[in-house]
């Protein structure tokens, strides 16, 4: 199906203003432009599957340009994500979001619960309580609506602390706490995000655990596996802004969700040698898959993301490509760790 080289370009910027993609910080979140880029290298007929989709860039990038698209991850807080991002225009509207508001609004104070103890600390007491009315509403909201719920969480907290918070200060209380508008930030992520949906939708989100993908891909299905994987040193995905979501929801427990993640460096190889072998069932002949990895730090120096992953299964790779972190939020990590870490996409075909 290919018979040309995946190229992996450098780029001067990661971030893309004008897109569906700033509706959540979720951590290790991929530069929707860099899933561009390699996207617009496939031909519109494929199927593609990103079986650790995140919060959906590769999926909401992949159906934008016109490719059907499969996400699959193991975190509840990323499936709303994802499907928000590929929610059809025609099913969303501003309307419901100011109902949703007014209702939220005109509820008696004696009818709203306390936000639970760690996430109140970090909001102003109005803001807190303006987000416990709109919770009240959860369950009336679409996935749109829930991960722009979700995303005025996440802006209010830092708003709240004075926008101080950086990748690596997130939680920091910041006094005096600032009362933040919290209706406002919801309405002005629906209001900024809504323009961005299609009505043309070409993909499905599935909640499951890549370990064993092939129970809800069929064998011999998928044109491309493109994905970045879970990072080897064990990232949180349940933490930073997802846990305050987390924490104010009660939907879920967040260290069950956790326990289902790929996170634990012991059994970093073991995990990642079955999802290749999953991945292998369900990719057609010809098929490629593409994993955008990178290096580890460890006490010993660093491991070669690269080369970690061509030694986990007997599945020789068509190539390695790398380069530096520049521009990325990973480079945060590596001017503290005075670190160089490299970034790499292994392409495989399944031959
Ligand atoms: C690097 S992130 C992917 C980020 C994504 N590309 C985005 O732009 O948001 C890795 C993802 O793997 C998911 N994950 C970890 N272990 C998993 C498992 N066993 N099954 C499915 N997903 C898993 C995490 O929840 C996380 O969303």
């Amino acid at each position: 199906m290919f018979d040309y080289e995946v190229v992996l370009k450098e780029l001067s910027s990661v971030n893309n203003p004008n897109s569906i993609h700033g509706i959540f910080p979720y951590r290790g979140k991929i530069s929707a432009l860099d899933a561009r880029n390699m996207i617009e290298q496939f031909p519109k007929e494929i199927t593609l599957l990103d079986p650790f989709c995140g919060s959906g860039t590769i999926v909401a990038e992949a159906q934008r340009f016109g490719i059907r698209a499969i996400g699959v991850d193991n975190n509840p807080i990323a499936i709303t994500i994802s499907n928000a991002k590929v929610t059809s225009s025609k099913s969303v509207d501003n309307e419901h979001v100011e109902f949703l508001i007014s209702q939220a609004e005109a509820l008696p104070e004696n009818k709203i619960e306390q936000m639970p103890p760690w996430p109140r600390k970090h909001f102003h007491p109005n803001t807190a309580l303006q987000i416990m009315r709109l919770k009240q509403f959860y369950g009336q909201m679409n996935d749109f609506e829930r991960a722009s719920f979700f995303g005025a969480i996440a802006l209010s907290a830092r708003g709240c602390n004075h926008y101080k918070w950086s990748s690596n200060q997130i939680g920091s209380i910041v006094e005096p706490l600032r009362d933040i508008d919290f209706m406002s930030k919801f309405r002005d992520k629906t209001r900024k995000n809504l323009p961005h949906l299609l009505d043309g939708i070409n993909a499905e989100i599935h909640h499951y655990d890549t370990r064993k993908l092939s129970e809800i891909i069929p064998s011999n299905s998928i044109d491309v596996v493109y994905t970045s994987p879970p990072y080897f040193d064990a990232l949180d995905y349940t933490s930073y802004y997802t846990k305050f979501v987390y924490e104010i929801l009660d939907t879920h427990e967040r260290l069950e969700v956790k326990k289902g993640l790929i996170q634990t460096f012991s059994t970093y190889s073991e995990d990642m040698k079955k999802v290749l072998s999953e991945v292998q069932k369900i990719l057609k002949p010809g098929g490629k898959a593409i994993f955008v990895v990178g290096d580890k730090k460890t006490k010993d120096g660093v491991i070669n993301g690269g080369e970690f992953f061509s030694n986990l299964i007997d599945w020789q790779p068509d190539y390695v490509k790398q380069r530096g972190y520049t521009g990325s939020s990973s480079q945060i990590w590596d001017s503290i760790n005075n670190t160089e870490r490299k970034e790499q996409v292994i392409v495989w075909t399944n031959n």
